[in-house]
C-alpha cells in the first residue's frame, strides 16, 4: 500500500529483515494511515511513495514512468507547471513540434531536449507528437485542471483523448494534482472528470501546510521503485511524522460532509459578485472558475490555453492588484496564478472582496 523509503543499497538488508519478520525500512504507521486515506479517496493510486515536495513528486514520477516504458521522452503542456526539476523547466518553441528550450539559466539544453511541448486543449498537437515519436514517449504529464497559467478548464473530451492516445501508444498518463488533489474535489480532478491516470502526483494539501509530496499509481509501475524495485528514489525526510500527522488531520477535516459544497457555494458567490462588478464597470475581464479555484483574466477573449492566457493585460492586473491590496484584499501577485478559497473563508469575506473589486474598478476608470 505504501512504499517505505529505505536506500536501495539496503535492499539485501531489507530482505533479510523481512525474512526475520522485522520491519526495518518499512513504512511507519503514520505513512500507512495517510496512504490509506489517499488511496481511499483516489482509487487509481494502488501504491504510493511520500516525498517532500511537488517537485520531487513529478520528477520521481517521470523517472519511474521512463523505467517502466523503457523510453526517454515526455510530453508536457505549454503553461503547465510541474515544479523546478531541470527537465520540466521547458516551454514550447514556435510550434507544438518544437523540441523545447530551457526556461531558466542553469538548465542545459540537453536536459530539456527529451521534453516535448503540446498545447493545452489541443488534441491535434498531442496526436502529431505521438505520430512522429510515439515509440519514444514514456509519458504525458498534465495538470488536469490547469492552474499555473491562471485557471484553464479542460475542454470536453480533451483528457479522455489523452487517456486513449497514451493507451494506444503504450505510454503513461500522469496527472499532476499537486494543486487540484483534495482541493477541487476529495478525489481530485480525476474523480470529478472520471479519468484514471497511471500515476498521480500530490503535494500541498496532503501535508496540511507542512512540506510534503507524493506520487502513486498502478501497482505494477510503483513496484519498480526502490526498495521493491531498481528505480532509485529516496529522501531523508520523506514520510516524516510531522508532515504525515498534519496530512492525516487535513484529510480528516476535508472528509467531513459538506466541505466541497461549502467551497463551491463560496466560489459561486465570488464568481457572481466579481462578474457583476466587472459588468457594471465595463471592464474587459473574463472570469474562469472551478470549485474553489478562480482567475480573473484581464482580457475579453475566452482562455483555453497558454496563448489565449497571454492575451491578458498584465499591466492592468497589476493596477487592480494594488487597488485591491489598498482595500485589504491580497490577491495572487501574478495574473497567471489562481486564487484559492479556503474553508476559513466566510460569505462575509466574499462580500468584502466583491465590494473591494467594485471600488477598485471604479478607481481604475480613466480620469480617476
Ligand atoms: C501543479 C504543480 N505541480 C508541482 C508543483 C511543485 O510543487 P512544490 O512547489 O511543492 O515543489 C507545483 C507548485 O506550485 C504545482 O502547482
Amino acid at each position: 500500500m505504501v512504499l517505505g523509503h529505505a536506500h536501495p543499497r539496503m535492499t539485501r538488508a531489507l530482505k533479510t529483515a523481512a525474512a526475520r519478520g522485522t520491519s526495518y525500512g518499512a513504512p511507519t504507521a503514520l505513512e500507512i494511515e495517510l496512504a490509506r486515506r489517499i488511496k481511499q479517496a483516489v482509487p487509481s493510486i494502488e501504491l504510493v511513495r511520500f516525498v517532500n515536495s511537488g517537485t520531487e513528486a513529478t520528477m520521481s514520477a517521470l523517472r519511474v514512468a521512463r523505467a517502466f516504458t523503457g523510453r526517454d521522452k515526455i510530453i508536457k503542456f505549454e503553461g503547465c507547471y510541474h515544479g523546478h526539476a531541470d527537465g520540466l523547466l521547458a516551454r514550447a518553441g514556435s510550434g507544438a513540434m518544437t523540441l523545447s528550450l530551457p526556461d531558466s539559466p542553469g538548465v542545459p539544453a540537453s536536459f530539456t531536449e527529451q521534453t516535448l511541448i503540446a498545447r493545452y486543449n489541443d488534441p491535434d498537437s498531442v496526436r502529431s507528437l505521438f505520430q512522429n515519436l510515439g515509440g519514444e514517449i514514456a509519458a504525458v504529464i498534465i495538470e488536469p485542471l490547469a492552474a499555473n497559467m491562471g485557471v484553464v478548464k479542460p475542454q470536453t473530451g480533451f483528457l479522455n483523448g489523452l487517456r486513449d492516445i497514451t493507451r494506444e501508444y503504450g505510454s503513461l498518463l500522469i496527472f499532476d494534482e499537486v494543486i487540484t488533489g483534495f482541493r477541487l474535489a476529495f478525489g481530485g480532478a480525476q474523480g470529478l472528470f472520471g479519468i484514471k491516470p497511471d500515476i498521480t502526483c500530490l503535494g500541498k494539501i496532503i501535508g496540511g501546510g507542512l512540506p510534503v509530496g507524493a506520487y502513486g499509481g498502478r501497482k505494477e509501475i510503483m513496484e519498480l521503485v526502490a526498495p521493491l524495485g531498481p528505480v532509485y528514489q529516496a529522501g531523508t525526510l520523506s514520510g516524516n511524522p510531522l508532515a504525515m500527522t498534519a496530512g492525516i488531520e487535513a484529510l480528516r477535516i476535508l472528509s467531513r460532509p459538506g466541505t466541497y459544497e461549502k467551497l463551491e457555494n463560496l466560489g459561486n458567490a465570488l464568481e457572481r459578485g466579481l462578474q457583476e462588478a466587472v459588468k457594471s464597470n465595463g471592464q474587459k475581464v473574463t472570469i474562469s472558475r472551478m470549485g474553489s479555484l478562480l482567475t480573473m483574466f484581464f482580457s475579453r477573449e475566452p482562455v483555453t490555453d497558454y496563448d489565449t492566457a497571454k492575451l491578458s493585460n498584465v499591466e492592468l492586473y497589476k493596477v487592480f492588484f494594488h487597488q485591491m491590496l489598498k482595500r485589504g484584499i491580497y490577491l495572487p501577485p501574478s495574473q497567471f496564478e489562481a486564487l484559492f478559497i479556503s474553508l476559513s473563508h466566510r460569505q462575509s469575506d466574499i462580500r468584502q472582496t466583491v465590494k473591494a473589486a467594485g471600488e477598485s474598478f471604479r478607481a481604475m476608470r480613466p480620469g480617476k
